[in-house]
């Protein structure tokens, strides 16, 4: 019997026009891989976002299904490691930006991008968390191995209501930081403070300094998952010594500053990359997700759709509008 799935399709027209249906697939479709994962969840990030309007920066050839993320249990493997049934996870990489991605019931994939599920975390868990959920967790791991500790002072969060800004305050502060919450959603404030902000900002009041080449010392750390303006003047107001992280451009892709906060008050700041990182920087991070940074409230801060319920989830990410993660459930799809 030929197995069939559904998944999110996304074609280019001639003349360039985008135009996204949910199609009925085969597993000859998949390109060829050592594992085929039978996806129970999916989540939407924003480079899934972007490869579903047809953005060549993310996926340069179409008709293609997106979708970074999956977990799901091996269907057939041809590599002793995995074997039908096992659950495992399947995240960035190449998936979803030009190998068909988790907004379907299969994806086939090189063994090397897939990893156990950890022990101590759920399928469904794992995709409120997500790429976006993962990143947010380098982010924070990263400031702690540069030396931040809970009593050092207030960590900034940009794109606070987003996927990785979400799961950045919630995880902050279950680690006990005080949190300050960057937003250009103040009717957020009330979702920002029950998921853990100690304060919520306006990205208008953050931005009054950005023309002035340092600010007042404020911040201890800083996630970034926006860019631009806002990186640029949270980085002038980060304290001596202190430390950023840069993730993400929702806001730009530029970075318009200057060297004083460096070479003036040793600021630090760090890159993180998710999607091409070590499979034993995933372990890791994955582990910890699993075990001492399991944190509580998932559930505030996600909600579950269908392949069907995804072109309203994608455009409003796309206005800046989305908040918290949105998880993909497929488990209807074959
Ligand atoms: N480096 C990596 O490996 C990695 C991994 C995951 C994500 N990312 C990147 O991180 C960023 C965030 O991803 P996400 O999944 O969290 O996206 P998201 O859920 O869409 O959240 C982005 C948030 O940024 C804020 N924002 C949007 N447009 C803005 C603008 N023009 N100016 C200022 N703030 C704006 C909004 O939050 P507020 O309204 O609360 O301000 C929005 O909710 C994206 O650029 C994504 O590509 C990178």
């Amino acid at each position: 019997m030929i197995q069939t799935f559904q998944a999110l399709v996304v074609s280019e027209e001639k003349n360039g026009d985008i135009r996204r249906e949910i199609q009925t697939r085969t597993l000859d479709d998949l390109p060829e891989g050592e594992v085929i994962i039978a996806v129970e969840y999916s989540s939407l990030n924003y480079k899934d976002a972007l490869s579903a309007v047809g953005n060549h920066g993310v996926t340069r050839r179409y008709p293609h299904t997106p979708g970074i993320d999956t977990v799901g249990r091996v269907f057939s493997s041809t590599i002793d490691e995995f074997s039908p049934g096992d659950q495992v996870l399947c995240m960035g990489y190449d998936l979803g930006m030009n190998t068909a991605g988790g907004f379907g019931g299969y994806i086939s994939v090189p063994s090397d991008w897939v990893m156990a599920l950890p022990q101590g975390i759920s399928s469904l868990e794992a995709m409120q968390i997500g790429t976006a959920g993962f990143t947010a967790a380098q982010c924070v791991d990263r400031l702690c191995r540069l030396g931040l500790k809970n009593g050092d002072g207030p960590v900034l969060v940009t794109g606070a209501t987003g996927g990785v800004g979400s799961l950045a305050v919630r995880l902050l502060s279950f680690l006990e930081f005080e949190v300050t919450a960057l937003t250009g959603k103040p009717e957020q404030t009330v979702f920002l403070e029950d998921i853990g902000a100690t304060h919520v900002m306006a990205r208008g009041k953050l931005l009054r300094g950005r023309g002035k080449m340092l600010l007042r010392e404020r911040w201890a750390g800083v996630v970034d998952t926006v860019g631009g303006e806002i990186l640029a003047t949270a980085i002038k107001a980060t304290r001596y010594g202190g430390m950023v992280t840069c993730c993400g451009n929702a806001a730009s892709g530029d970075l318009p500053l200057n060297v004083y906060p460096f070479i003036l008050r040793g600021v630090t700041l760090a890159g993180i990359d998710s999607a091409i990182c070590t499979m034993a920087q995933r372990k890791m991070i994955w582990e910890k997700l699993a075990s001492v940074w399991r944190f509580p409230g998932l559930e505030k801060v996600s909600r579950t759709v269908t392949l069907d319920g995804l072109e309203k989830e994608i455009v409003s990410m796309l206005k800046g509008k989305a908040r918290g993660r949105i998880v993909v459930d497929l488990r209807e799809e074959r």
